[in-house]
């Protein structure tokens, strides 16, 4: 790792994440040490996510979470190097209402500023958190269903959904079925004393997966009033998750990766760990879980990517700093690889 030219004290990189509804500030220091991960979450009072409510709740909470990190990490502001921050994927307006803040506060501490993919973080600091080297990687969250791995140069994606992420599908079930915000835990509550598999559509397509249909069925079945919420549940984990195991055992074959990496906040369920310890099992791979609070969104991923690409020459100009909500990981080349 690089150090700081004039002496050994490690570079500090404040990252700052607002893609979807968590609002989070880290702070990473370049000899791989999180030296703070605050995270204040909106939820919403009704429904799902709206971006620019939760764009105002980020801007209304960017300064006090950003005070909250410089003291849980016992530093100033003048200690921070550089500012990162998570340039896209998201929602266009969390995603600028982030970028606005990381631009006021590198321009104030006349500092750079480094631009970082979302998807990239989940990976690195997955990385940084397990000690895994080169994994297999299946992220799934809200808002993302990715299989990916490092190859020639760039996280290469192997299979992902085609429309909606797994936790999505899971959030707006227990929204219909009445359970409690956020859908994953609840469900996963439930399906632990559920016994009965309702066929429900399984949506494997090559190396993609589509869960759209998957919630309209079990959103059906629900209102027939034929299932109790435990069958339900268990029947929309076992298909769901299968699905995500299917395809994350192919790409294992297939890359023959000697690690496989889950993160993002899906990963927290017991029953997609057990399938993924099965396939790794079964692959000769050894499976790795990344801890929660680096696993949903945090501002900690961030930061030390913001590091690892800092250090190898990136930097964000302000003029070219604009956002995009459709960045996808694999048009990233990755030169600290
Ligand atoms: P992203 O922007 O990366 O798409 P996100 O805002 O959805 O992220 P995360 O915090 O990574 O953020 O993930 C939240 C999701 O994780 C929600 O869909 C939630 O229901 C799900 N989740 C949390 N715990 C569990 C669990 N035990 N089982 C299944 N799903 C879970
Ligand atoms: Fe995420």
């Amino acid at each position: 790792m690089l150090l700081k030219v004039s002496g050994i004290n490690p570079l500090i990189c404040l990252g700052i994440e607002s893609t979807a509804d968590n609002l989070g500030v880290g702070i990473a220091s370049s000899d791989g040490m999180i030296l703070a991960n605050e995270v204040k979450v909106h939820v919403p009072d009704l429904g799902g996510i709206h971006p620019r409510e939760a764009a105002r709740h980020h801007s209304e909470n960017i300064g006090s979470v950003i005070t909250a990190a410089l003291t849980k990490a016992q530093i100033t502001a003048k200690d921070i190097d550089f500012v990162s921050f998570a340039q896209g994927p998201g929602l266009g307006p969390c995603l600028r209402t982030g970028a606005t803040g990381a631009r006021a506060l590198a321009s104030y501490l006349k500092v750079p500023l480094v631009g970082v993919n979302h998807c990239i973080s989940h990976i690195e600091v997955g990385r940084l958190a397990t000690g895994a080297k080169d994994p297999l990687t299946l992220y799934v969250s809200g808002g993302n269903t990715i299989v990916s791995g490092f190859e020639s140069g760039r996280y290469r994606v192997f299979g992902e959904t085609l429309d909606i992420a797994i936790g999505n599908c899971l959030d707006t079930f227990a929204r219909l079925a009445g359970l409690e915000y956020p859908g994953g835990p609840a469900i996963e509550k439930f399906a632990a004393q559920g016994s009965k598999l309702i066929p429900l559509p399984y949506a494997v397509k090559g190396m993609d997966m589509s869960f759209s249909g998957l919630l309209t069925a079990v959103s059906n079945e629900f209102r027939s009033g034929k299932h109790c919420i435990p069958d339900l549940c268990f029947s929309l984990q076992e298909t769901g998750y299968a699905m995500l195991g299917e395809v994350t055992e192919r790409a294992l074959a297939h890359t023959r990766k000697p690690e496989l990496l889950l993160t993002g906040g899906v990963g927290a369920n017991k029953r997609l760990r057990s399938v993924i310890r099965e396939i790794a099992e079964e692959q000769g791979a050894k499976p790795y879980y990344v801890p929660i609070s680096l696993a949903t969104d945090n501002g900690a991923m961030i930061a030390w990517t913001g590091i690892l690409a800092y250090t190898h020459g990136i930097r964000t100009p302000i003029e070219t700093s604009y956002v995009d909500p459709r960045w996808r990981l694999d048009e990233v080349e990755i030169p600290w690889r």
